[in-house]
């Protein structure tokens, strides 16, 4: 027998794919428990995995016939959107923000031009970017009984569950923000986001140094702004760290469908209120593995102590106790490319604190790295997080605060991507299957 399942739809246009190769568009698959044979249309590179589910077999013991699943833990080879936002390509260490590579964007681009780029699509005229920049700086201070619940938490309680939890708060005091489903409410929330995590950080970052709560006057870019705000003691910031700063929430801003853009997509997709759906990405970027590399990064750097220690922090690591942190990737499998302008961004910043001695420490567990098996077999390289933490270090920011200006940076990508979800059709209420492992029906004991 012979299914012909469903039609092609539109192409993504992009580097995937295409789908005028020799042969048709088309995946033909013998099932080998029935004997039928199946053609399931490729569409921009993919089958649609609900076309697995007209391929059927009944299930043994059970007058019944079930729908293959694909069972793909981690999401390792699912595609759950299309995106027009930003292109990986892992092998080639190629990123792009809306076309853009990201070696053009960072340093040339600002920050909020950027976040306005991923949000809709091009880069901003003069005008525009000139009105983005006042919306953003014309929002209202955070209601004030946030900053009351930062100074709840101890004064050492991390910086990212202080965080996330005044963040969250945020959804109690814009009510007018739950009516997702109108672009018009949607779009006049963008500048608050923005303003408001800078803000926040802020808060959180004085309460953790025992600063006083008083937000600083200073004038400037998004990210002199944001640098005055965590050190106003310091006056007018430093030219240079304030350019390092915006390169590199650039360079972080978005990155497809990482961790916390999937959980503020998932989240999202229950149509819950933009600032709960982002606090779900801000609980995903505080996990070591995601976002809080940076900070274990540094720890690791610490604890190596010195260039002479690096041989046996490599081999620890491949004998299996504990992760290489700031290196490998789920998609780069080549340089990460925002690895490399942080590193000689790094440079640039220590001229003006003074070099930071962990660099040569981290250069030299590269070096060994990438010329031992265990991390080129595996293809494991610097990722964003390797070199990032010790500009942050530079600039004076505590170690567990790193993280909170990543989740500024990657701030943009979510607006961008919770609104391309919001407006696109094809989506529905995240819903994954499960391969259910349990046992079968049983009773209690009577
Ligand atoms: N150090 C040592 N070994 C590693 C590392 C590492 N950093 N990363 C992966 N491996 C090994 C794994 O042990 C595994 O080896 P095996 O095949 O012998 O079992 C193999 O490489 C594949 O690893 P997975 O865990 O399957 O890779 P995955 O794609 O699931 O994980 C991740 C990607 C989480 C980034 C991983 O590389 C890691 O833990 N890195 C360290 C943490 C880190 O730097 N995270 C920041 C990532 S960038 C960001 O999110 C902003």
């Amino acid at each position: 027998m012979r299914d012909g399942l469903g039609s092609a739809g539109p192409g993504t246009p992009g580097d995937q794919p295409a789908d005028d190769h020799s042969g048709p568009a088309e995946l033909r698959i013998r099932d080998g428990r029935t004997d039928r044979e199946y053609v399931l249309p490729i569409d921009a590179g993919a089958i649609h995995a609900t076309d697995l589910d007209k391929i059927t077999a009944p299930v043994a013991g059970a007058d019944r016939a079930e729908g293959l699943v694909s069972y793909d833990p981690g999401f390792a080879n699912t595609a759950c959107c299309r995106s027009s936002i930003t292109f990986i390509d892992g092998d080639q260490g190629i990123l792009r923000y809306r076309g853009y590579p990201i070696e053009q964007v960072a340093g040339r681009i600002s920050f909020l031009d950027v976040a306005w780029l991923l949000i809709h699509g091009e880069l901003p005229t003069e005008a525009e970017s000139a009105s983005f920049a006042a919306a953003v700086e014309a929002v209202p201070e955070l209601p004030a009984p946030i900053t009351a619940i930062v100074d709840s938490f101890p004064s050492d309680a991390h910086p990212m569950s202080v965080l996330l939890s005044a963040w969250s708060a945020l959804s109690a005091y814009r009510a007018e923000a739950k009516h997702v489903d109108d672009e018009a409410v949607r779009m006049a929330e963008v500048p608050r986001f923005l303003a408001w995590i800078a803000a926040l950080i802020a808060v959180v970052f004085r309460h953790r140094t025992g600063r006083p709560q008083a937000p600083a006057a200073i004038s400037g870019s998004y990210s002199a702004r944001l640098l005055g705000s965590l050190f106003p003691e310091r006056g007018v910031p430093d030219a240079s760290l304030v350019r390092a700063l915006d390169l590199l929430l650039v360079l972080q801003a978005d990155h497809e469908q990482n961790c916390s853009t999937n959980a503020v997509r998932s989240v999202g997709s229950s149509r819950v209120d933009p600032y709960s759906a982002f606090a779900g990405g801000i609980a995903a970027l505080y996990g070591p593995l995601h976002g809080g590399a940076n900070e274990a990064v540094v720890r690791m750097l610490h604890e190596v102590g010195t260039v002479a220690n690096v041989p046996a922090l490599i081999e620890r690591v491949k004998r299996g106790d504990g992760r290489l942190m700031g290196f490998g990737h789920r998609v780069y499998k080549s340089y990460d490319p925002r690895a490399a302008i942080i590193r000689a961004t790094a440079e640039e910043v220590f001229r003006v604190t003074g070099r930071n001695s962990l660099l040569d420490v981290a250069l030299a567990i590269e070096t060994v790295a990438l010329q031992d098996s265990y991390f080129v077999d595996r293809k494991l390289y610097p990722n964003v997080d390797f070199y990032s933490g010790l500009i942050y270090e530079a600039m004076g920011l505590p170690i567990d605060t790193y993280t909170t200006i990543f989740a500024v940076a990657r701030m943009a990508g979510w607006i961008a991507q919770w609104l391309e979800m919001i407006a696109d059709h094809e989506q529905r209420i995240a819903r994954p299957k499960q391969l259910y492992v349990g046992p079968g029906r049983r009773d209690l004991p009577s």
